[in-house]
């Protein structure tokens, strides 16, 4: 089987060739970082006109690279929610329209289960297994039970991981996107030097907040002098903010990972998959690892590149859905919204897009 992926519901635009032999066999990706720059952060109308101009010729370049011709396709995916709902329609429209043309399937993949599938493409992760899902609009821990079937243990009641680490890089006068541009200021920094706190850390549930993190960052930012940070403050700074986060999610999926062992739906071995842009931060990267290896279980986190935004976790969950029979009808409707547990209760506040 051989499954095309799009992928445009932020601000890369992406195509991707994947085989059930789970073989990337092309990838094409733009990312629009440049574009959006100047502004601090996506531009939805920006965003879906880069996507418009640019996605035909990447489907054409990842069909090529894969030596393949579109009547080898066995279906057309692409991401059809949630997300930007201008760049979404771009991606739909043109799988819709794939498909249409060499009589193939179309399957609408939902973003947050190609980010949560994407560690079966990588290490063939067996059902069931934690996830936690850090992205820049989303935040939450998942039991994976399989294809469709999730329940939601924790997400943020503010903002997402990523928007955290955006805004307050945006605060220390870092580029965008902030979470790789923090990262990288925090290398040599002093995580201690600056007292922040870690919200919802010890407290009961699995729920994440970030936006008292924020405050915090800026009530330090005023005490130091106007003006650019130094190098030492800004790496401190970075530093603390990156631990204070880490902290937070490692606590969060600590509760998670009991919750999981006492309902007995952790996995044979138990199992955590990190996944989403926020996954390729090594701080938490090493949190996680340290996490598991206390506790037993397995740790899984795909490679930086497939975890940010991409389309081979596209393919890939529009190839675990085909094998299932799980297509869509070329009617279907983009979804600006669309939670993975739809009986979860709701939470308010911004980044809560689930
Ligand atoms: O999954 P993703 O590419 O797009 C969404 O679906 O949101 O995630 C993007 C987010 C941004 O907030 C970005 O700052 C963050 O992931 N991110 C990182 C790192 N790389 C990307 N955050 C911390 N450390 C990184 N190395
Ligand atoms: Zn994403």
């Amino acid at each position: 089987m051989i499954v095309l992926g799009l992928e445009t519901s932020c601000d890369e635009t992406a195509a991707a060739v994947v085989d059930d032999g789970r073989r990337v066999r092309a990838q094409t990706l733009l990312s629009q970082h440049d574009a959006h720059r100047p502004y601090g952060g996506v531009v939805p109308e920006i965003a879906a006109r880069a996507h418009l101009d640019h996605l035909d010729r990447l489907v054409a370049e990842a069909v090529e690279e894969a030596g393949i011709r579109l009547a080898d396709l066995d279906g057309v995916a692409a991401t059809g929610g949630p997300g930007l709902i201008g760049g979404v329609i771009v991606g739909v429209m043109t799988a819709k329209a794939l498909a249409l043309a060499t009589g193939t399937p179309f399957l609408a993949v939902n973003h947050l289960e190609a980010h949560a599938l994407t560690a079966r493409l990588t290490d063939a992760v067996p059902f069931p297994y934690l996830l936690l899902l850090v992205s820049g609009g989303h935040c939450q821990l998942l039991a994976v039970r399989g294809v469709g079937q999730y329940r939601r243990l924790g997400t943020t009641v503010d903002d997402a991981a990523g928007e955290c680490f955006d805004k307050t890089a945006k605060m220390m006068g870092l580029g965008h996107p902030g979470g790789p541009a923090l990262e990288r200021a925090a290398k040599g920094g002093d995580p201690a030097r600056f007292a922040l706190p870690r919200p919802m850390v010890g407290r009961p549930g699995c729920d994440f907040s970030f936006s008292g993190l924020k405050t915090a960052t800026r009530q330090v930012l005023e005490t130091l002098p106007p003006g650019p940070l130094s190098d030492r403050d800004l790496a401190d700074l970075a530093a603390g903010v990156q631990d204070a986060v880490a902290d937070v999610l490692a606590d969060r999926t600590r509760r998670a990972m009991a919750l999981m062992e006492e309902s007995g739906d952790s996995g044979a071995p138990p199992t955590l998959v990190v996944a989403g842009g926020v996954a390729a931060n090594e701080t938490l990267r090493a949190a996680l690892t340290a996490l598991c290896a206390g506790r037993g279980w397995r740790f899984v986190a795909p490679p930086p590149g497939l975890c940010t935004d991409n389309a081979a976790m596209v393919a890939w969950a529009g190839l675990e859905r085909l094998r299932l029979g799980l297509t869509d009808p070329l009617d279907f409707k983009p979804r600006p919204r669309w939670p993975l547990d739809p009986d979860a209760p709701k939470r308010a506040g911004a980044g809560v897009k689930a």
